[in-house]
């Protein structure tokens, strides 16, 4: 049993929606998130890149003494978290695209998968895909820009559903039946997915997996936090506290601005 908190790392806020889910799964648990937004996007950034601000963020989070540390963004995943897991001793989950449960499920033999270019690039994405997607048509589309947009607090635009309808369309015209969402800032954009989709065609992604991922590593090093029942939930960002504040619950209000 372990009081100290789990980390949780973003290109922004995005990442929050990640840590609903852990929080919603494990209400005990201290948590600390850190927005990096000031280098958000990550996506179309150089494995290089991706790697030392992946390293900034686990730094940070370790001298806050986090007993593990969940990688809530794909692109830090898919390019970083080997390098992470062999180079610090605390337990590091992180989030792949949820591509196996659609290929799995599939009717119609298609699939769509919306990403980053540094997801959808990465070897650890080939590997997955190719191993369990290899005999079906898998659509994938950059969600160049919406980032930047949820960024900038505008998630519900014109500019938003433009680039929507512009992704989605050639996804619809592949007849998909299942859409994986491959960024952790995506399931913000759920409402306007599900009005711009086809009703049978079915989004996934991967948050309740990973807080699930998150309660059985900590069980097995013993390190759940069963008792506490008034946690501190922390979020610092290195962007505007207003756009994390938005999509955030009213009631988490210790948002702090933090220059890392
Ligand atoms: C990004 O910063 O470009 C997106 C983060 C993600 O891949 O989850």
């Amino acid at each position: 049993m372990s009081k100290l908190p789990i980390g949780i790392f973003d290109s922004g806020v995005g990442g929050t929606s990640i840590w609903k889910e852990i929080h919603s799964l494990l209400p005990n648990e201290n948590t600390i998130y850190l927005a990096d937004s000031k280098n958000a996007p990550f996506g179309p950034k150089g494995k290089d890149i991706i790697v030392k601000l992946s390293i900034k963020n686990t730094e940070l989070l370790l001298s806050k003494n986090c007993k593990l540390i969940v990688v809530a963004c794909n692109t830090a995943t898919t390019n970083a978290i080997d390098y992470l897991r062999k180079t610090y001793k605390v337990p590091f989950i992180g989030i792949e695209p949820a591509i196996k449960p659609a290929a799995l499920q599939t009717k119609t033999n298609a699939i769509g998968i919306l990403a980053t270019k540094g997801t959808l690039s990465s070897a650890l994405f080939s590997k997955t895909s190719g191993l369990f997607a290899s005999n079906i048509n898998v659509v994938e589309q950059v969600g160049e820009g919406i980032v930047e947009l949820i960024e900038s607090g505008k998630l519900y635009s014109d500019e938003m559903t433009a680039l929507l309808k512009l992704y989605l369309n050639p996804m619809i015209d592949a007849n998909i039946d299942y859409l994986v969402l491959g960024c952790t800032h995506y399931p913000y954009l759920m409402p306007l997915l599900i009005d711009l989709l086809p009703n049978h065609v079915k989004i996934i992604d991967s948050g309740e997996a990973v807080a699930r991922q998150a309660k059985a590593v900590l069980t097995k090093h013993r390190l759940l936090n069963a008792q506490n029942t008034n946690p501190k939930l922390q979020f610092f960002t290195n962007g505007n506290p207003d756009v994390m504040q938005s999509v955030l619950d009213k009631k988490y209000h210790q948002i702090d601005y933090l220059d890392f």
